[in-house]
């Protein structure tokens, strides 16, 4: 589904050049939920940008479906953006005038869905979140689990295959939190979409189907002990 090959990123030239991604490689099958972790500043945010089309990479091939791109620069993957990835961030990106349902709505209109097209589609996917009995609500009407649902319904209701989440917890509550992975479990699980998380918190890292840990510019397998920081001891 994503398919991602020698990544190479960095920032910067001469003295002041800094390398952060080193040759990512990484895949993502249809239905999966993979969560990645990694100390701050590592790059987590730099490769989601470029996997959503957003940044170019300095080299490396990213395939997701029938898109192939990576180093091409973001004018030139617009069908991407528009098409491949939806995108959920820490603090919700809604419109604070806006419904519910016109938050949804909005963005598939922008994408050049005629008004009663997206607005059948942003309820189904309003109610496919359990926001149904609350689509006519602003962002200040609704909690934050609440608000963080209306961008998940957001970035689905496009029929994208590939959801990007960056520390779509971050601002949550414990419990919100859980409710929004487990929602993530429910989409990959029975509507085949993938997602692609960055968290800090370890617990709802070990709820993905998968974790990687992204340290010193490239991606490994990680574990729940590395994921908190526990050291191998040596026997
Ligand atoms: N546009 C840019 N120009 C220069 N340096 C950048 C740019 N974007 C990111 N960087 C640098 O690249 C490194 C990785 O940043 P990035 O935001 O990807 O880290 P992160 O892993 O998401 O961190 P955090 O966990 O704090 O969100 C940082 O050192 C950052 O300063
Ligand atoms: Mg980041």
């Amino acid at each position: 589904m994503l398919s991602v090959e020698d990544l190479r990123k960095g920032f910067g030239s001469g003295r002041r050049r800094l390398e952060v991604l080193k040759g990512i490689n990484l895949k993502v099958e249809q239905g999966e939920l993979v969560s990645m972790m990694g100390p701050s500043g590592c790059g987590k945010s730099t490769l989601l940008n470029i996997i959503g089309g957003l940044l170019e990479a300095d080299s490396g091939k990213i395939t997701l479906q029938s898109f192939n791109y990576g180093t091409k620069s973001p004018n030139r993957v617009v069908d991407v953006r528009r098409n491949g990835v939806g995108w959920i961030f820490q603090d919700f990106h809604l419109v604070d005038r806006l419904t519910a349902l016109d938050n949804v709505a909005f963005s598939l209109e922008l994408s050049g869905m005629s008004s009663s097209e997206a607005e059948e589609r942003a309820k189904a996917a309003l109610e496919r979140v359990g926001l149904g009995d609350r689509m006519d609500f602003i962002p200040d009407q609704l909690s934050g689990g609440q608000q963080q649902r209306v961008a998940v319904a957001r970035a689905i209701s496009g029929s994208r295959p590939l959801i990007l989440a960056d520390e779509p917890t971050g601002n949550l509550d414990v419990k919100s939190g859980q409710e929004i992975i487990h929602l993530f479990q429910d989409l990959c699980k029975n509507d085949g979409i993938s997602v692609l998380m960055v968290t800090h918190d370890p617990i709802l890292a070990s709820m993905a189907d998968r974790m990687l840990l992204l340290k010193d510019g490239v991606t490994a397998a990680s574990d729940i002990r590395s994921a908190w920081g526990i050291e191998e001891v040596q026997p």
